[in-house]
C-alpha cells in the first residue's frame, strides 16, 4: 500500500501506480472501443431512463444481497462537502437519496428518487436530462484544448504528449515567445503534480517527470495571465462564478512576509474545516523567489504578495463570489461554451486578469480545464461574497427536465 507523503500531490494523495494504470487502461480501452462508441453514444442518448431505472433495480437488489449497503445520510467524516450538500438540497425537495457504500466504504454513487416517481443512478452529483456525448472527453485537458481552440473558445497554446522529447518541442515553442510554461497530467484534479511558473529546460524535465508519475499523457501548456475563475454552468445558465484566489498576503510597509502570513492566518474563517492557515512550506518559497523576495522581505502598504504556487484551499487559498460582476462578453462567452458541449453540468477554470472587462482584451486567458463533477459547495461557503446554493440550483433542473 502506498504511504509515504508526496508533497506534489498535496493532502488528496493518490497511489501513483495506480492512478498510472488507471489511466493507461482507460486510454487503451478507449482506442479499442472507437469502432462501437457511436452505438454507445446512441444508447446513452436515448436510453438514458431506461438504464437509469435498471442501474437503480439492480443496486437495489445488490442492497437486497447485503452485497452493498444503501445509506440514507452522509457520513460526516467519509463523504465530502460536495455530497453533503448535494444531499441536503434533495431533501428539502423531497428528493429521496441513497449512497452506495461497499466494504465500509462510501463510493461517491448515489440513487434518487425524484417526487414523480424517476429514478436516478450518478457519481457525485445528478446530470439533469442526462449526460452530453461530450461527457466522454470533458475531463481530458488534451482534447479540451483541441476542441474548444478549433470551436473558437480561448485556451492555452501548447499540446499533450507521452515522451519528453515530444514534450521539450512544445516547450521550446512556448517559450520562443517568451511566455512561462505548466506542466501538469492531461487526465488529473486537485493541481496533483502541477508545476507552474517553468522558464529553463531543467525545469521542464523535472516538472514533466513529475507529471509522469502519476499518468502516461502530460500536458505542456503556456502559462495563462491572471486569476482561476470557477465558472458553474447548470442547464445551460450561468449558476456561479468564484474567483479562486492563491494565499496571499498584502503589506503594510512594516511587517515582514512572515509576520503578515501569521496574521493572515489569525482570520477566523481559516479556522474551519473550509479553509485553513497557509502553510509555511517549500511552495512559499518558491512562489516569493518568482518575486524575488525571502520570508523577511517589508513588502509595500498595499502591496499583494503571493505565498504559495497552488490555489486548493488546503494550501491556504481562498475564494470570493462574483457571479454578479462578470461583464456581459464574459458570460456570453460561458454560455456559448455551454451551448457548445450541451451538457448540463459543467464546472470551467478560467484563467483571466479582471473578469469585469471582456475577455478579448486580457489574451492570453482562457479555459484550462472542464470539471464534470463540479464541487458545487465553493459556492455554498465562499471566503466572501454571496453563498449560493448550486447544488439546490442542479437538483431544481432535474427536476424541470424529468
Ligand atoms: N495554463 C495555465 N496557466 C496558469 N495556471 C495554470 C494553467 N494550468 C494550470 N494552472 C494552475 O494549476 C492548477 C491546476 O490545473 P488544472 O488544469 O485546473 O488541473 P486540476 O485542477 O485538474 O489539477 C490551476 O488551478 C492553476 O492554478
Ligand atoms: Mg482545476
Amino acid at each position: 500500500m502506498y504511504k509515504t507523503f508526496c508533497q506534489e500531490c498535496g493532502p488528496a494523495e493518490v497511489p501513483h501506480f495506480l492512478s498510472k494504470l488507471n489511466q493507461t487502461v482507460g486510454i487503451t480501452a478507449d482506442i479499442f472501443t472507437t469502432p462501437i462508441r457511436p452505438v454507445v453514444r446512441f444508447i446513452i442518448l436515448n436510453f438514458n431512463r431506461q438504464i437509469d431505472l435498471l442501474t437503480y433495480c439492480l443496486l437495489v437488489s445488490l442492497s437486497f444481497l447485503k452485497i452493498i449497503k444503501l445509506a440514507t445520510k452522509p457520513s460526516s467524516d467519509l463523504d465530502t462537502d460536495r455530497a453533503k450538500c448535494m444531499w441536503q438540497a434533495a431533501n428539502e425537495r423531497k428528493i429521496l437519496v441513497k449512497e452506495v457504500w461497499f466494504l465500509a466504504k462510501p463510493l461517491n454513487i448515489f440513487l434518487a428518487k425524484l417526487p414523480n416517481g424517476k429514478r436516478l443512478v450518478f457519481e457525485g452529483l445528478p446530470r439533469p436530462g442526462g449526460d452530453s456525448p461530450n461527457l466522454e472527453w470533458m475531463d481530458n485537458k488534451g482534447v479540451m484544448k483541441i476542441k474548444f481552440r478549433r470551436a473558437g473558445f480561448p485556451v492555452p497554446r501548447g499540446d499533450s504528449c507521452f515522451t519528453l522529447s515530444k514534450g521539450m518541442k512544445i516547450f521550446r515553442e512556448i517559450r520562443k515567445n517568451g511566455g512561462m510554461t505548466v506542466v501538469k497530467p492531461t487526465l488529473g484534479s486537485r493541481s496533483r503534480h502541477t508545476r507552474i511558473h517553468i522558464k529553463t529546460e531543467d525545469e521542464f524535465i523535472t516538472a514533466f517527470k513529475i507529471a509522469k508519475q502519476i499518468g502516461p499523457v502530460v500536458s505542456v501548456e503556456e502559462e495563462l495571465r491572471g486569476t482561476v475563475f470557477r465558472v458553474v454552468l447548470i442547464g445551460g445558465k450561468l449558476a456561479g462564478v468564484l474567483r479562486r484566489d492563491p494565499p496571499f498576503v498584502v503589506g503594510d510597509g512594516q511587517k515582514s512576509v512572515r509576520n503578515l502570513v501569521i496574521e493572515t492566518n489569525s482570520d477566523e474563517r481559516r479556522q474551519s474545516h473550509v479553509f485553513h492557515a497557509i502553510p509555511f512550506n517549500e511552495e512559499m518559497d518558491a512562489a516569493l523567489q518568482i518575486q524575488n523576495i525571502n520570508r523577511d522581505s517589508v513588502p509595500r502598504f498595499g502591496e499583494k504578495i503571493i505565498v504559495g504556487t497552488k490555489i486548493g484551499r488546503s494550501q491556504g487559498g481562498t475564494n470570493v463570489d462574483v457571479t454578479d460582476e462578470v461583464h456581459l462578453e464574459n458570460k456570453k462567452l460561458f454560455l456559448d461554451i455551454a451551448k457548445y458541449l450541451k451538457d448540463p453540468l459543467i464546472g470551467l477554470d478560467f484563467i483571466i486578469e479582471d473578469i469585469k472587462k471582456p475577455w478579448r482584451g486580457q489574451m492570453p486567458c482562457g479555459t484550462i480545464e472542464i470539471n464534470t463533477i463540479p464541487f458545487l459547495d465553493l459556492h455554498m461557503y465562499p471566503f466572501s461574497g454571496t453563498p449560493r446554493d448550486l447544488s439546490g440550483m442542479l437538483w431544481d433542473e432535474a427536476l424541470r427536465t424529468a
